[in-house]
């Protein structure tokens, strides 16, 4: 495959500067060696510096958790991209559920922020999934192919574009998606990117899994054709956990 896989942790509301910057020596020292995929942190905002601090000179990158689209004014409680860039950061996370449920996310302010994101030239990992009730009432399909295409409005360069399908039913909850329920979804979201960038673009973005992914299930997750990686939230708080998902991204 070409697509390297990229394991990543989202701590959410997690980890004061100190927790934090030990948890990613841990897991640097931890490393598997020879070949690794794609190691990616994102931290809360406040914790950023301790982490980039902890975090040089070795392959794990650091990312934040939203962005704002705007350069800088009165926008009580945003961050900007310069500012992620000036941190020290490469990635960022956008829309994720939580931001859509607890904090009146819409399509049109994930597009927004992952359009300023790219265009800032942070490697963007773009959230999409369906409710519980939204999969019960068959409308998975209809969910996907609304948040994904709106989210990407406006975005020509997909090289900076990762997408990670979260099932909401499955974050925190130990219930997973079956790898081929997984792969159903993200086959559905390959087509989707084919749709707006043509074949050899949409192979070469991104499709993370996320919801409950811990070491246990990862490889199977992992084998699917169309996931290439983790979004993980649970599992990323402890560095024999995260490390295990990181060795099997390197197996894949
Ligand atoms: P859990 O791995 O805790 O289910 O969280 C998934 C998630 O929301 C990652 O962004």
């Amino acid at each position: 495959m070409s697509r390297r896989i990229l394991i990543a942790g989202n701590w959410k509301m997690n980890k004061t500067s100190a927790e934090g910057a030990a948890l990613v020596k841990e897991i640097v020292a931890g490393l598997p060696k020879g070949n690794l995929p794609e190691v990616l942190v994102c931290p809360p905002y406040l914790t950023i510096p301790a982490v980039v601090e902890a975090a040089k000179g070795s392959p794990v990158a650091v990312g934040a958790e939203n962005v704002h689209w705007a350069a800088s004014g009165a926008y009580t409680g945003e961050v900007s991209t310069g500012m992620l860039l000036d941190a020290g950061l490469t990635h960022v996370i956008v829309g994720h559920s939580e931001r859509r449920q607890y904090f009146g996310e819409t399509d049109e302010t994930v597009n927004l922020r992952s359009k300023a994101a790219v265009e800032a030239g942070l490697v963007t990992v773009i959230c999409v999934g369906e409710t519980l009730t939204e999969r019960e009432n068959g409308e998975t399909a209809s969910v996907i192919d609304r948040q994904t295409r709106k989210a990407l409005e406006g975005i020509s360069d997909y090289s900076k574009v990762v997408i990670a399908y979260e099932p909401v039913w499955a974050i925190g909850t130990g219930k997973t998606a079956t790898p081929d329920m997984a792969q159903e979804v993200h086959a559905q979201i390959r087509a989707i990117l084919t749709d707006i960038y043509g074949e050899t673009a949409a192979e070469s973005v991104r499709i993370l899994y996320g919801g409950s992914m811990k070491p246990a299930n990862a490889p199977e997750l992992l084998a699917k054709k169309d996931i290439d990686g983790g979004l993980i939230g649970g599992a990323s708080l402890k560095a024999p956990d995260f490390l295990a998902l990181v060795a099997a991204g390197a197996a894949v």
